[in-house]
């Protein structure tokens, strides 16, 4: 009780000092002078303005969704509404009601309110988080495995969606991955797999520069095959590496099984349209992706361009198309098929 009347003096004044007209509803900064505050609401309540200010909700007012508030608030001990996604998103929660799916998960267990954005901003690994939340991976990569040769690969490079949603537009995303940190030394550890690199991680890299101009070198917001050959040229830049994700531009809710992802050409294709347009996606503060766009068809010259991503009969180096068509046909030659094209591409990578 002593820390709830702590809060009604704390409570007044912001308010007070936020609401010049007492019958205006509470602004948002504050909401966010207590809820910015662990110490003051809780780690459960926290709403990190950094992380929010940039979401596709900021702009609504947090008051359009917690209509119910009151002057009083928290004293009050008044539990707050909470608007529910069908209000806004009628479109989405009747396309994701008509899945099967709909009876195991609601909106909120893919998404947090306070944490929205488009999926352009988000980055794949982001999206499989949440599906991991229910789906087990280790048993994904079993049941997969029984008709989708190197599936923890798959399951690695793909966001679920690419399967397992008619999602449309998808296209390479290019995320950066460090060689982890060893635990004593702290120094770069070799042998172990790459990891996605974070922003507080590349910021050391570019020190006074933006993330992007890592790769980006000219600053045109544009990514030329020449920036990439010199990115993976560069022995600055040997503790990093771009992997590829293909993510979809598009999403809908329609999840389930999809007949036509059993099917390996609809990614691995050949052809004038397949696959041609990337991206690298740089991570910002606010844990979102900023987007450059990549020259055409440079990622898929798996050579200079992106040696460490690599999708069989879609790369533009025949050779690597012939071994991955081969594979394709004998499905049986797996490991050693991977083992080559490894090596194949191994020089490129130091
Ligand atoms: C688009 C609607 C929406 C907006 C805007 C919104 N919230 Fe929420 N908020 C919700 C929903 C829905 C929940 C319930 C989440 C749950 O139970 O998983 C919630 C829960 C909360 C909680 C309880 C903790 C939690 O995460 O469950 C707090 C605290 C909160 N909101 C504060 C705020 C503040 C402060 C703002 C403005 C900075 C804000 N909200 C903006 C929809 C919104
Ligand atoms: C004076 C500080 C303060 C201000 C201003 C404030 N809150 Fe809170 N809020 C709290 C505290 C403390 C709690 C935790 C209360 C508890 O433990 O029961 C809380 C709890 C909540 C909860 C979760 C519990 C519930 O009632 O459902 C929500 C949602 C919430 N606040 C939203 C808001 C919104 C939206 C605003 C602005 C319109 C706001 N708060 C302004 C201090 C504040
Ligand atoms: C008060 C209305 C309102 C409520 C309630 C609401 N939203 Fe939103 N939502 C919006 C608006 C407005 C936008 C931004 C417009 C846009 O980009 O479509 C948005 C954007 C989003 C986006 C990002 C879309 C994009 O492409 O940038 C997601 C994801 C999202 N909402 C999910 C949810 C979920 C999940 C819920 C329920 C927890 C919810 N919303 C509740 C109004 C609302
Ligand atoms: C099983 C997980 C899951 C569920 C359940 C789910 N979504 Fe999504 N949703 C996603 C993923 C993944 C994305 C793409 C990444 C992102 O933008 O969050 C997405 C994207 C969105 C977007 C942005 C779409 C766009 O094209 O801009 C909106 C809006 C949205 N969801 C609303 C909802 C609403 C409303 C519900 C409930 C009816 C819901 N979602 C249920 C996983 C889910
Ligand atoms: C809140 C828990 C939860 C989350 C989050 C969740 N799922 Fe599920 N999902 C389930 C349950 C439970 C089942 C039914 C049991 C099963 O098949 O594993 C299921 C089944 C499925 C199925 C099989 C459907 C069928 O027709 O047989 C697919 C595909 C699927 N989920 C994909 C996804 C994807 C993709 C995501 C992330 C975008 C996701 N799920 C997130 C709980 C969840
Ligand atoms: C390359 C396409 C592809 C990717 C990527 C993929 N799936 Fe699947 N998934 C399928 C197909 C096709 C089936 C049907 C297999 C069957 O019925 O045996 C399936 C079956 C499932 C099932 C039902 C059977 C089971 O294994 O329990 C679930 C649940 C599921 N997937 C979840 C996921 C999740 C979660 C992810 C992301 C981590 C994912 N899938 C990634 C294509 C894919
Ligand atoms: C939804 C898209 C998609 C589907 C469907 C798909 N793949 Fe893949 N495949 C990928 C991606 C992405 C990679 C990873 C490329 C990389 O990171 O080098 C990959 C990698 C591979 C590799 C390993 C190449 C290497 O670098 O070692 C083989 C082999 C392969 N796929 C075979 C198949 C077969 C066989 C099927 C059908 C049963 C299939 N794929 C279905 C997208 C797909």
């Amino acid at each position: 009780m002593g820390r709830k009347i702590g809060f009604l003096s704390l409570g007044l004044a912001a308010l007070w000092l936020a609401a010049p007209v007492e019958t205006a509803a509470m602004d948002d900064e504050s909401c966010v002078s207590c809820h910015a505050d662990a110490g003051m609401v809780g780690d459960a309540y926290v709403i990190d303005p950094l992380r929010y200010d940039t979401t596709a909700h900021a702009g609504l007012g947090c008051v359009a969704c917690h209509e119910s508030v009151t002057w009083d608030h928290p004293d009050d001990g008044q539990p707050l509404s909470r608007a529910g996604c069908l209000d806004c998103h009628q479109d989405i929660y009747e396309e994701y009601a008509q899945s099967g799916h709909a009876q195991y998960a609601d909106c909120g267990d893919c998404h947090n309110p306070h944490l929205v954005r488009g999926p352009t901003t988000i980055s794949g690994h982001d999206m499989n988080r949440n599906c991991a939340v229910c789906h087990e991976t280790s048993g994904l990569v079993r049941s997969h495995g029984s008709w989708l040769p190197q599936a923890a690969l798959h399951l690695e490079m793909l966001p679920c969606i690419s399967c397992h949603s008619g999602s449309e537009n998808i296209v390479i995303s290019l995320y950066l991955t460090r060689r982890p940190l060893h635990p004593d030394s702290g120094a770069p550890a070799r042998g172990l797999p790459f990891e996605l690199a974070g922003y507080e991680d590349l910021k050391l890299l570019s020190e006074q520069e933006k993330i992007s101009s890592l790769i980006d070198t000219d600053g045109d917001g544009f990514i030329s095959l020449a920036e990439l050959r010199s990115f993976n040229r560069n022995r600055d830049n040997r503790n990093l590496r771009l992997k590829g994700m293909l993510t979809p531009e598009i999403v809908t809710h329609d999840f389930g099984i999809l007949a036509n992802r059993w099917d390996c050409t609809f990614c691995h294709a050949s052809g004038p349209g397949a696959m041609q347009t990337s991206f690298v996606a740089f991570p910002r503060q606010d844990g979102s992706f900023e987007r450059l766009a990549v020259e055409k068809g440079a990622v898929l010259d798996v050579l200079y361009g992106t040696p460490d991503f690599y999708i069989v009969g879609a790369t533009r180096s025949a050779t690597l198309n012939y071994i991955g068509l081969a594979i394709l046909a004998a499905g049986l030659i797996m490991p050693v098929g991977h083992g080559t094209l490894r090596f194949l591409t191994r020089k490129n990578r130091r």
